[in-house]
């Protein structure tokens, strides 16, 4: 069987967590393959949200099995709570999750040397969730970081606390105040502390070697569905860098964070809104810092699901789509928070962009320059709410004329159309 793949288009929050949801009832396994909790991955069903942060959002399906690849990065407490919550929400996550003995552990001192860093960069600062994944992908590829696996062997102490000396000669060199230093409302001690306490329910959990674990599986016939985390304008090779992610968002990633090779891909299923947002620092082209914009965050509950900061909203921007459909080969796309635009009389599309006297219509290395400015091409709103819709027929004329606009732009099919958080909220085009 192949992997397909269903991954983010945009700047992340494009609803992954709500359509793998959707998807998990036809794959037998449902991987994580890149990000750690910078993710915030939002469900909805039976009237109940749920946000996950590291665990794959197959987990509430009893029959599927859950994968932690290799390439996610795991912060052992933000996962105890993660397990808790499940616990209390009368799923049982310990036996159908699997996490890759390669995955790297974010200690508490990553999380130190982001806001270390952070504060260093001054104003231009990333605006990082300060989750410590930035330090914590820097350690891997300098070849000195700490994996899961190590927590199983005896001299794990020895290798956490040279580590964690290590963190803190960086913080004093950049004359970091540690005193005032607090993380999620605790000293650093404090937290320490807990987080050393939920080693032990990472070592209950099943531990496995995943590249072997997965291409087993697949070999067997099993069907998998990788799940992006962030989104592709996120990616560190080819996201508005530097204001992006650690890690490959893109589907190479899946390559990289799982051990499946390239012809193992299949369906690549991309994400996006049907128009535009971003949490934290960097350049967005089409953002507005109007009322427009306001309406957009209002009515798209635009607020970050890990962080709570208020994302940044503007029009949908094409150029960056197409970009973000070539790096990924997406076959499919997915259109989701269409509902969001019902009350809109008029919606702007960027086609293509000026910077100085040139036209750009692709997605340019001069993203960050100012010069640059989105082109515009109106669309007719549908002033009539869908969130009740159940099938395509019943879509408004206004909306299928949007989605046949985007198609013909993009060359790609919109396979699936979102009309609201919840799982039935979905219509299928195919
Ligand atoms: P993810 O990180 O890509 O999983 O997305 P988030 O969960 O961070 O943010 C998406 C938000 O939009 C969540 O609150 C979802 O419940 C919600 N959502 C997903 N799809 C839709 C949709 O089609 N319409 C509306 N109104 N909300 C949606
Ligand atoms: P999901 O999976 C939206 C953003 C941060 C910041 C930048 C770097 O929910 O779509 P980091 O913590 O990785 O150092 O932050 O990336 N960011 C996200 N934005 N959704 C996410 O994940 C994000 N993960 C990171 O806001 O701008
Ligand atoms: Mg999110």
């Amino acid at each position: 069987m192949k992997v397909d793949v269903l991954l983010g288009l945009q700047w992340g929050d494009e609803g992954k967590g709500k359509i793998v949801d959707v998807f998990t009832p036809k794959y037998d396994i449902i991987a994580r393959f890149q990000g750690g909790p910078n993710a915030g991955h939002t469900l909805e069903f039976n009237g109940q949200k749920h946000v996950l942060h590291t665990i794959p959002s197959g987990i509430f399906h009893a029959h599927t099995k859950n994968l932690i690849g290799n390439g996610v990065i795991i912060d052992p407490y933000i996962f105890e709570q993660e397990i808790e919550k499940l616990y209390a929400n009368n799923i049982e996550p310990k036996k159908n999750l699997y996490i890759s003995k390669k995955a790297h552990l974010i200690l508490p001192t990553h999380r130190l040397l982001d806001a270390v860093y952070e504060q260093d960069k001054g104003g231009e600062k990333i605006g990082s969730t300060l989750k410590g994944i930035g330090p914590t992908y820097t350690d891997k590829v300098n070849r000195s970081g700490v994996r899961v696996g190590d927590i199983l062997n005896e001299n794990f102490k020895l290798k956490y606390n040279q580590k964690r000396e290590n963190h803190f000669q960086i913080a004093k060199a950049y004359n970091f105040d540690l005193n005032n230093f607090k993380i999620d409302g605790k000293s650093f001690e404090e937290y320490e502390k807990i987080w050393l306490a939920s080693l032990d329910t990472l070592k209950s959990m099943k531990l496995v070697d995943s590249e072997h674990f997965i291409n087993t599986e697949l070999k067997n016939g099993a069907s998998v569905l990788a799940e992006g985390a962030q989104g592709t304008m996120l990616d560190i090779d080819f996201g508005s860098y530097p204001f992006v992610t650690s890690s490959n968002t893109i589907v190479s990633g899946v390559c990289s964070g799982l051990g499946i090779a390239p012809q193992k891909i299949g369906r690549v299923f991309g994400l996006f809104k049907a128009y535009c947002t971003r949490v934290g620092n960097g350049p967005f082209p089409t953002e507005l810092h109007d009322q427009v914009g306001e309406e957009l965050r209002k009515s798209g509950h635009e607020f970050g699901a890990t962080t709570g900061r208020p994302r940044r909203c503007g029009w949908l921007d094409l150029p960056a789509l197409k970009y973000a459909i070539m790096l990924n080969g997406v076959t499919d796309l997915i259109i989701t928070k269409s509902d969001v635009l019902d009350d809109f009389e008029t919606i702007q599309v960027c086609t293509e962009y000026n910077y100085g006297s040139q036209k750009m219509d692709y997605f340019p290395n001069e993203i960050n320059d100012a010069k640059l400015e989105p082109v515009y091409q109106a669309v007719k709103g549908w002033k009539t709410s869908i969130v009740k819709v159940k099938k395509e027929e019943e879509l408004p004329e206004n909306l299928m004329d949007y989605i046949r606009f985007i198609e013909q732009q993009t060359e790609v099919p919109v396979s699936i159309v979102s009309v609201g958080p919840d799982r039935n909220q979905t219509i299928f085009r195919f």
